[in-house]
């Protein structure tokens, strides 16, 4: 299993703060928000990873992340030359795919979950990962039946099928990449993992597309008041760790 992780973006929800630098170069309690999910895969056993950024920031990025050894793994770099959609990650990097499986990772969303064991079985097809929310409508809503397949994915619905919310975590095998290159953009010009049509639709359709349920903390680190929480849960944590 290979992983990506997704870091380019415009982050205008962020603005003036992504005016210095990238979102996902933005401090997190003790440590650059990109650091949780090369954490994560790294704790799930991905140790092979593409980190996509956006054309003003690569040298930042080398700069801190370097070659991968200092976190017992290796980074391989691209760039996303305009924010065209999360399944343009699977075009970008197609080539480091090969014929391997693959796991995504947003760049901005950090997980207490961990991955390894759904990782370890993953055989072939797609896992889209979710989590129970109070506001379904605000996300990406998938609905399942007892199989964990998935019915229907809808995007910030008016009247969720399900309350279960998509997250920033996805496993699929290498046909990703010919399917993300066929795919049209959407009706907001990007192409696109949940919308419609989309990489997961298409899975959808060819029923191949499973749904798992992550727990613990999730945050998508994208605007100022979840990026609060998420450092203040951050550094609770390290106090609760250090016994304080
Ligand atoms: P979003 O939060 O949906 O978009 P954004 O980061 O550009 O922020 P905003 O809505 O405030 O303008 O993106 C989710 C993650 O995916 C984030 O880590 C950025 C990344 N991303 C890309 O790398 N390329 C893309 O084309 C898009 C749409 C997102």
């Amino acid at each position: 299993m290979k992983g990506i992780i997704l870091a380019g973006g415009k982050a205008t929800r962020l603005r003036p703060l992504t005016l210095i630098t990238s979102k996902q170069l933005l401090p997190v309690y003790n440590k650059p928000m990109v650091f949780y999910p090369i954490e994560t895969l790294i704790k799930a056993g991905i140790k092979d990873i593409l980190v996509i950024v956006a054309p003003d920031y690569p040298g930042q990025y080398l700069k801190l992340l370097g070659s991968g050894k200092e976190f017992g793994a290796r980074f391989t770099y691209e760039i996303q030359e305009e924010a065209n959609g999360l399944a343009e990650a699977f075009i970008i990097g197609e080539k480091f795919v090969g014929k391997d499986n693959v796991a995504l990772i947003l760049g901005d969303n950090i997980f207490e979950h961990d991955f390894s064991e759904d990782i370890k079985s993953f055989e072939s097809g797609a896992l889209t990962f979710v989590k129970k929310v109070h506001d379904p409508q605000r996300y990406g809503v998938v609905e399942f039946d007892e199989s964990m397949k998935v019915l229907s994915i809808e995007e910030k619905p008016e009247h969720p099928k399900s309350e279960y919310a998509s997250v920033g975590f996805y496993v699929y095998d290498h046909r990703v990449c010919e399917i993300a290159k066929n795919l049209k953009p959407s009706k907001r010009g990007e192409i696109e993992i949940n919308g419609n049509p989309s990489v997961n639709n298409t899975f959808l359709e060819m029923g191949e597309l499973q749904a798992r349920i992550i727990d613990g903390m999730w945050e998508d680190a994208g605007t100022f008041d979840s990026l609060l929480r998420v450092n203040n849960f951050m550094a609770e944590k390290a106090k609760q760790a250090a016994g304080e």
